[in-house]
């Protein structure tokens, strides 16, 4: 069976002295989850952090990660540095560095891949925007995001990362996919990594909801059979609203 997974990306927010303030109230209340539980702070809380994660059951993840081992690339952050900082998960192609900083199908396979050399988890991101979903190409888009992120990678790698589907229309609008609708495109990514990588790797790939998921509908989404975690925004930033989350 697939351990939840539910993972906090906390997107641009938190400065390290809030970050703590927020960690040091997060780990009490999580210590019982009996999911996996991921934050994924900004790089520069990365060291103000890290030492209150030690002995918890919560692990430190980023937000994105560069698939150079290191050169002449200003403002991007190699995996090997961030391994160095005991970094474990990296979300991957979020809709907004899609949307916003030019990443590509191709650029989200690259970074995976050197995630995946590093030793880190990715947490990759695919979602169809509202005008996608209205005319009704929600399943190919989803098909060849998710095609494209696992080019070349080993099915014994693949079945070790995660996928989050995020309709791009759900994210910070306060308007949730529903538990149905969530749990028939994830159904179809699944069959996306079958055909790529057989039956046994599907079935083992943890695949997330990400998009308005907070404590209200947290078990509802939860209660389907292809909803393996939830990758959350605006309700990992309070430790009460994430923890609620996490203890679904
Ligand atoms: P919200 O939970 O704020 O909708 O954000 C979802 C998200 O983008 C997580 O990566």
């Amino acid at each position: 069976m697939r351990k939840p997974i539910i993972a906090g990306n906390w997107k641009m927010n938190m400065t390290p002295a809030e970050a703590k303030e927020l960690v040091g109230a997060l780990v009490p209340l999580v210590k019982d989850a009996t999911c996996d539980v991921v934050i994924c702070p900004p790089f520069v809380d990365l060291c103000a952090v890290k030492p209150l994660l030690e002995g918890t059951n919560i692990h430190l993840g980023v937000q994105n990660i560069h698939w150079a081992e290191k050169g002449a690339f200003t403002g991007e952050i190699s995996a090997n540095m961030l391994k160095a900082h005991g970094v474990e998960f990296a979300i991957i192609g979020h809709s907004e560095r899609r949307q916003y900083f030019g990443e590509t199908d191709e650029t989200v396979n690259l970074r995976a891949k050197a995630a995946i050399a590093a030793g880190i988890t990715p947490i990759i991101c695919v979602g169809e925007s509202l005008e996608q979903r209205e005319s009704g190409v929600t399943d190919s888009i989803v098909t060849g995001q998710t095609r494209a992120a696992l080019a070349g990678i080993d099915a014994v790698d693949v079945r070790k990362l995660v996928i989050a589907y995020e309709p791009i229309w759900a994210i910070g609008t306060g308007r949730t996919a529903t538990k149905e609708d969530a749990n028939a495109t994830i159904a179809v990514i699944r069959g996306a990594i079958r055909e790529a990588c057989g039956e046994e790797t599907a079935d083992a790939v943890r695949i997330q909801y990400g998009g308005s998921m907070n404590p209200k509908n947290a078990a509802e989404l939860m209660s389907m059979p292809e909803i393996d975690g939830g990758l959350i925004g605006g309700a990992s930033l309070k430790a009460e609203d994430f923890s609620r989350v996490v203890n679904y």
